[in-house]
């Protein structure tokens, strides 16, 4: 690997003392990557390490449920690593012209490079979309540094002809930034143009870094096959949380993943009234799935979960008992009463302290 070097320090403004972001660039073998450290590293805790979706950076993917009320109780049990993809970290310049874009599979060879600057062992990785593609992949190649992960709106396949072919139709009639909404968010969010989805067109319609963007996309729409196989070595070997919302443009894609993962190591979310993107419109719920993804991992014992264990709003229950029989993956629906799942994916054993 070659020697890494930190290109770029920048710190912003502390949000709360002893909580100041600060943003690192490190140079790996397909050049640097820009990520932005929360919190502190805790004794024998994982980060958690967080991949946004193509036309996104970290903060308009997941400030919204990192700064939402319930989460700060858990994720101030973990240092958090937000990377940007290159080229979208804030004030990035747009790339010369003829500049050869990772693949999705060499942005996942990236993250050891950032694991390595920072020197942190394990991970919780969070992925939306094109991101939850480069975590998999990253631990598909490094599973023994991937405690657990969270994929939300995966989609394991390569593009097939017919996606290629409606692609290209689609091409021919809409703009990069429309195709890349038309990814983001179902056609009923973009047609019903909520306060929401003016202000995501407005974004990447308007971003500087518009040419950088239609890389990520390009990469994105040329990824290969995962090729998971339930019972294969070409799996998932940690827990996984699978997210999709029930209107969301990648919903098969997700319930075709889930049916390929070993289904004793994953839940499988699929949220209401979600649209395209859960973790802006649904912090609350996903917040909590997270919360018993984590106390499941052994990670949060329910005592240390004061205000969010007392929270009745928005709780899920599991309709698949954890505690016999595991031959089928457990699904989280949405309810309106409560109760925590039982915890422990078999196998697991984990520290439970807060
Ligand atoms: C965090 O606390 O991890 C966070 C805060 C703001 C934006 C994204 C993440």
């Amino acid at each position: 690997m070659a020697e890494l070097q930190e290109v770029q320090i920048t710190e912003e403004k502390p949000l709360l003392p002893g909580q100041t972001p600060e943003t690192h660039s490190v140079e790996t073998p397909y050049g640097p990557i820009t990520f932005t450290v929360y919190g502190t590293p805790k004794p024998k805790r994982p980060a958690i390490l967080t991949y946004h979706d193509v036309g996104l950076n970290y903060k308009s993917c997941f400030q919204p449920l990192f700064q939402f009320a319930d989460m700060q109780e858990i994720i101030q049990n973990f240092v958090r690593v937000h990377v940007d993809a290159p080229g979208m970290e804030e004030g990035a310049p747009v790339f010369p012209l003829g500049y050869q874009y990772p693949s999705l599979d060499q942005l996942a060879d990236m993250i050891p490079c950032i694991l390595q600057y920072l020197n942190f062992f394990t991970i919780i990785g969070v992925g939306v979309g094109a991101g939850a593609y480069v975590l998999s992949r990253y631990a598909l190649t490094h599973p023994d540094t991937v405690e657990g992960l969270v994929l939300i709106n995966i989609d394991p396949n390569a593009k097939g002809w017919m996606d290629w072919a409606a692609h290209k139709l689609t091409g021919l009639t809409s703009s990069i930034p429309e195709m890349i909404l038309g990814h983001l968010f179902s056609q009923e969010e973009l047609s019903g143009n909520s306060e929401l989805i003016q202000k995501y067109r407005n974004i990447i319609t308007h971003a500087p870094n518009l040419e950088n963007i239609e890389l990520y996309w390009n990469s994105y729409n040329n990824r290969r096959d995962l090729n998971f196989e339930r019972g294969s070595d070409i799996t998932l070997k940690c827990p996984v949380m699978l997210v999709v919302g029930d209107q969301a443009p990648h919903e098969d894609a997700v319930v075709e993943c889930n049916s390929k993962l070993d289904p004793t190591q994953t839940s499988f979310l699929k949220m209401a009234d979600s649209g395209g993107q859960p973790q802006l419109t649904q912090p609350g719920k996903l917040t909590e799935a997270f919360k018993y993804f984590l106390q499941g991992m052994g990670y949060m014992a329910s005592s240390c979960m004061t205000r969010l264990s007392r929270s009745r709003t928005a709780s899920l229950t599991s309709a698949a008992s954890l505690d016999g029989n595991r031959s089928r993956s457990r699904t989280l629906s949405q309810s309106s009463e409560s109760g925590p799942l039982p915890s422990g994916p078999p196998g697991h054993t984990m520290e439970v302290s807060c």
